[in-house]
């Protein structure tokens, strides 16, 4: 848990400006789940979804959590300042797993802070992908109305973060990972790095705590042939790997294509802050 916050920086309202441009704000605890109910006035209420991590792993995927409007819960606790348009929302999970969702995402789609899965006792899940079983998913896990919303489906689990105990806001998201020397195509790709990379890994500073070694850092220490084998098949050379392999359904031309693009990017980047 070594990324909470010390108790007398807590009580400081503490701005870290890392890498000279991402502006991250204190981050705030989410309240007991059982204290809620009376906090807000409300009852929690029923979501049904295609469990993502069953859904990677074509195990039957339907179930009902319980739990209140991520929305609501973060008026609650942040304050409205996190609804500003190009803010995201970090949520930070005890493991060190952070997502960081743009608040337009949170606004449109209304996903919820789960507490509980209807009509079980356990607060569980099995991630086949991570070969992690019965993972506790408490305190919250964010959950998204997928069956009325397919579109979010394409996007996986990495906006499902479980074990969530912490949420703060972050402005000026993006600059970490750009610099003006980079082509189109290395752009789009930084996109699609930091959606499928950086809960985990980190660049400058932006990312999560789970293998923070930065991977700019990483990709550099490895040709492109052994970042891609790391990338597409983490556990041939990991065992016990805890790493997700790179979008698992995808054919294996364009996860082979976007594997080499992600190094590419990633050598370009370090390459360009190295000259200024
Ligand atoms: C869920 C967390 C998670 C995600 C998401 C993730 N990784 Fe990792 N990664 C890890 C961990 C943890 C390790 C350390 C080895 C292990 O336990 O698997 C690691 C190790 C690595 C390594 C090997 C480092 C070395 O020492 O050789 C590379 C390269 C790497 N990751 C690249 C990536 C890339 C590229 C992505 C995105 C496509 C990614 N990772 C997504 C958790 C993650």
């Amino acid at each position: 848990m070594e990324f909470f916050l010390s108790p007398l920086s807590r009580h400081l309202l503490v701005f870290a400006l890392i890498g000279g441009l991402t502006l991250f704000t204190q981050a705030e605890p989410l309240p007991a789940p059982n204290t809620l109910a009376a906090q807000l006035g409300k009852a929690p209420q029923n979501l049904t979804v295609l469990e993502p991590h069953l859904l990677a792993a074509d195990l039957p995927a339907k179930r009902t959590y319980q739990g209140y409007p991520a929305s609501q819960l973060l008026d609650h606790v942040l304050g409205k300042a996190w609804r500003a348009p190009g803010n995201e929302v970090a949520f930070l999970a005890l493991d060190g797993y952070v997502s960081r969702i743009p608040s337009e995402d949170i606004v449109r789609h209304e996903p919820l802070l789960a507490i509980a899965i209807r009509g079980q006792t356990d607060f569980t899940v099995d991630n086949p992908l991570q070969r992690q079983m019965g993972v506790p998913l408490g305190p919250y896990y964010l959950v998204w109305d997928n069956l009325r919303h397919p579109r979010l489906r394409e996007r996986g689990g990495h906006i499902w973060p479980y074990q969530v105990a912490q949420v703060r806001v972050d402005t000026q998201r993006k600059e970490s990972l750009l610099h003006p020397g980079l082509s189109e195509a290395d752009r789009r790709t930084a996109k699609q790095v930091q959606e499928a990379c950086l809960s985990c890994h980190q660049i400058q500073g932006y990312g999560g705590q789970k293998m923070p070694t930065d991977l700019t850092q990483l990709a550099q220490g490895l040709s492109e042939a052994e970042f891609v084998e790391k990338t597409l098949d983490p556990a041939a050379r990991m065992p016990n790997s805890t790493m997700p392999p790179l979008l698992p359904k995808a054919k294996a031309q364009q996860r082979q294509a976007l594997a080499r693009q992600m190094h590419h990017y990633l050598r370009e980047l370090a390459r360009l802050r190295e000259r200024g």
